[in-house]
């Protein structure tokens, strides 16, 4: 059959690939752009009066000469040294993973391994739903840690499991998606719904510094979109729109899927960002072109905004749920943020409707200055939005008061502006275009129509905002990863490259250094990629070596000293830069600020997620996913894309029997101490 709405280009050599280049966003009107706005978005001011024009946009403002000594011509400002006390890691690209000298980064969790107490070993040739759903998931993504007792020698780790890559995971069986799911049984598709979801992990360090698993850990649990029951929350909980057969009240859903990033909330709870849940729905109905057929149903417009359904697994084939020919209003149902308390593993976890619905990438907490709690989240997909929730309450030590606290409050959306100013326009039903008469009847319709709503208050569309990370003082980091789709006519000055295929990140200071401020500043803190390349126009604080270039800023976290490291994911556009993905210490502050050094490099094929550093400062927990799978097709002497049985690299086990497996990091300093200090 031909499919041609799964995107089949042949230069997408697998899933973690295929789901990056996926976009069927149809047109945004709010896209267009005057010539006038392109080329002040372009070389904007607000560049030149910072001090920071990059190599290449200068050549192009100045002349060719600024080309023959780029180093010198971007030189400004007195050298400081560097807020990161190490020496940075040369770039690069083979079948290991590499880290700063001076520091351990030891394998903590691997695909398979065992997390409840009676979890049986991994045996990769005999796998089960029964023994995956007792075992660490795949494509670990975010990496969350509470600590259990007062010096933090033994805590939870909270990861999401994204995705599955059936190609790499089950001999013999290649990658489904293009053969029209061929291959697929009932029993591996429940292999992988098994394998989605999160895990809850006790961990303990002893006297040498060294962490390991705690196999009989009391909270030690499996969160999956199989088998773990989960309630819905907030104004939409109950809509007719989140009804279905199975479940008439419209309050229960059985499973999270595609938690990509998350967050920690002050309470010790934990975020699980349920981003590409489209990918997952199923339809019978195609038309000719092989594209979902839409037309008998209700809900089509919204469905084409959202690209459901992406029929990326075959799940839709054996549960009904997955198919919104039989049940559309299952679709409904995902896309939103998770609360897991991972302390008590009988509380169900909490879909939060307030937070909106969208392919929500990240979820990370502050508060505001009066003790709001502050949520930052991107909606991954090119030309999408940055949206912030301010909670109506305030963080307290009273657990059961928190706990409302994602459940009433207020979603923005974010409105770059050329002068440098950030807007947040609340999706609040009644205000300006949130009426009945545009479509939204309630604010059970803004909330699980968000991009919706978005597109009406002329929110600004972005290059893919991944995550996105506030440090509590006001300030936050938006990682904008790529987007090879934006035309010299849609450019603007918070996303001012065409063809981006590198990435930006932009810095915001909200008003008054309040986090809940409806009004701030931003500014653009490094683009991304090889500044030697005009047509790239990157731009870096010159004192980056070119180990510290890097494409595509994905994951980013703050250590205990406020200190920001951003982890990249290029995807199919590893080729492009030869470099393997890795965690960068990047300077926000002084004549150093947009500098960026290597620390952790990943091996071939994998993208960096986490990272999360432990309070004291001293752990940092990294994980690494898909590996041996992004950009193969360009590894010199190997040219094709993994498989089970012939993946480009076996990390992190090197053991011929068994493929590659997805793995958290540990990353300690050798004799202790804090990291990069
Ligand atoms: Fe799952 Fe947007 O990365
Ligand atoms: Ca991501
Ligand atoms: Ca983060």
């Amino acid at each position: 059959m031909d499919r041609k709405h799964i995107i089949d280009d042949p230069q997408t050599c697998n899933k973690a690939e295929a789901f990056e280049a996926f976009d069927d966003i149809p047109a945004n009107p709010s896209l267009s752009r005057t010539i006038g706005d392109v080329i002040a978005a372009r070389y904007g001011r607000r560049d030149m009066l910072k001090g920071l024009l990059g190599v290449s946009a200068s050549a192009a403002l100045f002349g060719a000469s600024a080309l023959t000594a780029p180093r010198q011509a971007a030189a400004v400002g007195a050298q400081s040294s560097s807020r990161y006390a190490f020496d940075e890691l040369t770039w690069g690209n083979d079948e290991t993973h590499h880290v700063a000298d001076g520091y351990e980064a030891d394998i903590l969790l691997r695909w398979g391994d065992p997390v409840t107490a009676d979890a049986p070993e991994f045996d990769v040739m005999n796998q089960s739903a029964e023994a995956q759903l007792q075992q660490f998931g795949y494509n670990n993504d975010y990496v969350g840690f509470t600590p259990l007792n007062a010096d933090g020698s033994r805590g939870l780790l909270c990861v999401n499991h994204e995705y599955t890559n059936e190609e790499v995971m089950f001999p013999g069986l290649g990658r489904q998606d293009k053969a029209d799911f061929a291959g697929m049984t009932k029993a591996l598709v429940d292999i992988e719904m098994a394998a989605h979801g999160g895990s809850v992990v006790e961990i303990a360090r002893n006297a040498h510094g060294k962490w390991s698993v705690v196999r009989d850990g009391g909270m030690n649990r499996r969160i999956t979109p199989l088998n773990t029951a989960m309630s819905l929350d907030g104004p939409a909980a109950g809509h007719p729109r989140l009804q279905t057969s199975e479940d008439p009240s419209g309050t229960e859903v059985i499973g999270t899927l595609n938690n990509c990033a998350g967050g920690m909330t002050p309470w010790g709870t934990w975020l699980m960002a349920e981003e590409n849940f489209h990918g997952y729905f199923w339809t019978d109905k195609l038309d000719a072109n092989g594209k979902p057929d839409l037309s008998a149903q209700p809900e089509a417009a919204q469905m084409q905004r959202y690209g459901a359904p992406g029929r990326w697994y075959a799940w839709g084939k054996y549960y009904d749920r997955f198919n919104i020919d039989k049940e559309p209003n299952e679709l409904n149902r995902f896309g939103w943020v998770v609360e897991v308390d991972p302390r008590n593993p009988q509380a169900k976890p909490v879909k939060h409707t307030a937070l909106g619905r969208f392919r929500h990438e990240g979820a990370e907490t502050t508060t505001s200055r009066d003790g709001h709690l502050v949520v930052y989240m991107g909606d991954d997909a090119r030309f999408d939005y940055q949206y912030k929730y301010v909670s109506a309450g305030t963080v307290s030590q009273d657990s059961a008061a928190n706990a409302k606290l994602l459940s009433e409050g207020t979603l923005y959306v974010a409105r770059f502006d050329q002068d440098g100013s950030v807007h947040w326009l609340p999706l609040v039903h009644g205000q300006g275009p949130l009426t009945a008469e545009n479509g939204f009847a309630s604010q059970a319709d803004v909330l699980i129509d968000a991009r919706l709503a978005a597109d009406a208050l002329g929110a600004t569309p972005m290059d893919r905002p991944e995550d996105a990370q506030p440090r509590g003082d006001g300030t936050a980091y938006i990682m904008l990863t790529n987007n090879s789709r934006r035309g010299e006519d849609q450019l603007d000055a918070a996303n001012p490259r065409a063809q981006s295929s590198f990435g930006h990140i932009i810095e915001i200071k909200e008003d008054s250094g309040d986090h809940a401020a409806t009004r701030g500043t931003w500014s653009i803190l490094v683009k991304c990629g090889d500044p030697q390349l005009t047509e790239v126009g990157a731009q870096w604080n010159p004192e980056t070596s070119e180990n510290g270039w890097f494409g595509s800023p994905d994951n980013c976290a703050f250590d205990a000293d406020g200190r920001l490291w951003v982890s990249t994911d290029q995807g199919s556009k590893w080729g492009k830069t030869g470099k393997s993905d890795g965690l960068y210490g990047m300077e926000t502050e002084g004549s150093l600020r947009g500098h960026s050094k290597l620390f952790f490099r990943c091996p071939v094929g994998g993208e960096l997620c986490g990272p999360y550093f432990a309070p004291d400062g001293e752990t940092l927990f990294l994980a690494v996913q898909h590996p041996g799978t992004d950009g193969t097709k360009d590894l010199k002497g190997f040219e094709r894309a993994s498989t089970f049985e012939d993946p480009a690299t076996r990390w992190p086990d090197f053991d011929p029997q068994m493929p590659p497996r997805p793995s958290v990091v540990v990353v300690t300093r050798k004799g202790g101490g804090k990291i990069a200090v």
